[in-house]
C-alpha cells in the first residue's frame, strides 16, 4: 500500500484540520473518505454541503481503537464484538444504537449510527493524531462514482475542501459491507468485500438481506438511506448485457452499430478475455474474469473513464463473480439505473 507520499508534516496538518472542525479527504482500504470530527455537527454540515449530499443520508463514523466503539454506540451486542474481532480493522460497517454524544446531524437524524474501523494505515493514523472519531462518507460529489484515487477526489471536490491526503490507489475499490445489528436478525444493508456468508459464519447464526437490495429491478425502499439514491452513475446511459460470452458480444455489437449509425458514441466495458470481440468507439478493459478483486478495484475508475470518453451509451458485460460478485453487480446495476438484459 503506497503511503510514502504522505509525510509527517502533512499528517499533522490534516489532524489539526480535523480537530478544528474542518474537512480532510483521506484514503481508506475501500474508497477515499471525506472526513470531519464525528462529534461536531458543524463538521458534518460542511461535509454534506461539500458533497452536495442530502442531509438525511447519514455518515459512517470511523474509529481506530475498540474503546471508541463505546463512544459512538450504546447497547452494543455481543455480535458486534465478535464481528469486530474477526473483521476490524477492515471493510465492515456495523449499524448500532447511537451514543447520545454523536450528533443527529452526523447520523442523518437517525437514532442509530454506522461505525467502522478502517484497515488503512493513513486512516488509522489520522484518527489517532486528530484525537477524534472521524465521520466520513465517500469523497465524491453526490451521485458520482466513489473515488479510488486522490485524483478522483480532486476532480469532484477541488476548491471545496482544504486538504487531500494522497495515499495512492486504494486496495479494494468498493465501499464496505454494511450489517445492521439493531434488527432482530442481522441484516445486510449494503453488500461489500466481506460477504454475508463470512458474517454468518462468525456469528454462528442466520444473516438476512435487506429485501430491497436483492430486488433486481431496484424496486423497494432500502433501509440504508444512501442506497435509495441513484448512485455511482456515469453521465451516459448504461445497459448491462448478461449471458454466454459470444452471445453477449453479438448483442452488444449489434446495438453498438445501431447507435453509431445514429451518430451516438459508444463505450463498452469488457473483461480482458473478451475485449477483442467488440466494435465500439471506446473499449474499456476492466480486468480478468479470473480476478474478481481486480474487477472490484477498477470498477469506479472505469465508470469515470466512461464519462471522460464522452460516450452517449455504455454497454457492459455482467460480472456476477463467485465471491464479491454480488457487491460488484449491486454497484453496476445502480450505475445502469437497473437496465440489464439477458441474451
Ligand atoms: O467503505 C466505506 O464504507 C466508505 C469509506 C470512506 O469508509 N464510506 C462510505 O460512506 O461508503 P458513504 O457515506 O458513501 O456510504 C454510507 C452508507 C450510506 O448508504 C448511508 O445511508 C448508510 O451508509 N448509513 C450510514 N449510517 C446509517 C445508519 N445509521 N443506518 C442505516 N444506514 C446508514
Ligand atoms: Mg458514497
Amino acid at each position: 500500500m503506497c503511503t510514502d507520499k504522505i509525510n509527517n508534516e502533512d499528517m499533522n496538518r490534516a489532524a489539526a484540520l480535523i480537530a478544528a472542525g474542518e474537512m480532510v479527504a483521506f484514503p481508506t482500504e475501500t474508497v477515499y473518505g471525506l472526513g470531519g470530527n464525528a462529534l461536531d455537527a458543524k463538521a458534518a454540515e460542511r461535509i454534506y454541503a461539500a458533497k452536495g449530499r442530502p442531509s438525511d443520508n447519514p455518515l459512517i463514523v470511523h474509529i481506530a481503537q475498540m474503546s471508541q466503539l463505546e463512544e459512538a454506540a450504546r447497547d452494543i451486542p455481543e455480535q458486534a464484538r465478535r464481528l469486530a474481532e474477526a473483521f476490524w480493522p477492515g471493510p465492515l460497517t456495523m449499524v448500532l444504537y447511537r451514543n447520545e454524544q454523536v450528533p443527529l446531524t452526523t447520523t442523518g437524524g437517525l437514532d442509530t449510527v454506522a461505525v467502522r474501523m478502517p484497515g488503512h494505515p493513513v486512516a488509522l493514523e489520522l484518527i489517532r493524531r486528530s484525537g477524534c472519531m472521524i465521520a466520513a462518507p465517500s469523497a465524491n460529489t453526490s451521485g458520482r462514482p466513489s473515488p479510488t484515487k486522490a485524483s478522483h477526489v480532486m476532480e469532484d471536490l477541488s476548491g471545496r475542501i482544504p486538504m487531500i491526503l494522497d495515499g495512492g490507489t486504494v486496495g479494494i475499490g468498493i465501499e464496505s459491507t454494511i450489517v445492521d445489528l439493531t434488527e432482530p436478525v442481522p441484516m445486510i444493508l449494503r453488500p461489500g468485500y466481506i460477504t454475508a456468508e463470512a458474517i454468518a459464519e462468525v456469528l454462528g447464526e442466520q444473516v438476512i438481506w435487506d429485501p430491497a437490495i436483492l430486488s433486481p429491478d431496484g424496486i423497494g425502499r432500502p433501509k440504508a438511506p444512501g442506497m435509495r439514491y441513484r448512485h455511482y452513475a456515469p453521465k451516459a446511459q448504461m445497459l448491462i448485457v448478461s449471458g454466454a460470452e459470444e452471445a453477449v458480444a453479438e448483442e452488444i455489437n449489434r446495438r453498438s452499430a445501431g447507435q453509431r449509425q445514429a451518430g451516438g458514441r459508444v463505450a463498452v466495458i469488457a473483461s480482458e478475455e473478451s475485449a477483442e470481440r467488440y466494435d465500439a468507439d471506446v473499449i474499456l478493459t476492466i480486468g480478468s474474469r479470473t480476478d474478481e478483486d481486480e474487477i472490484a478495484r477498477r470498477l469506479y475508475e472505469i465508470l469515470r473513464q466512461c464519462d471522460e470518453s464522452g460516450a452517449d451509451v455504455i454497454y457492459s458485460e455482467s460480472f456476477a463473480t463467485p465471491r464479491i460478485g454480488q457487491a460488484i453487480m449491486n454497484r453496476m446495476l445502480k450505475a445502469a439505473g437497473h437496465q440489464m438484459i439477458e441474451v
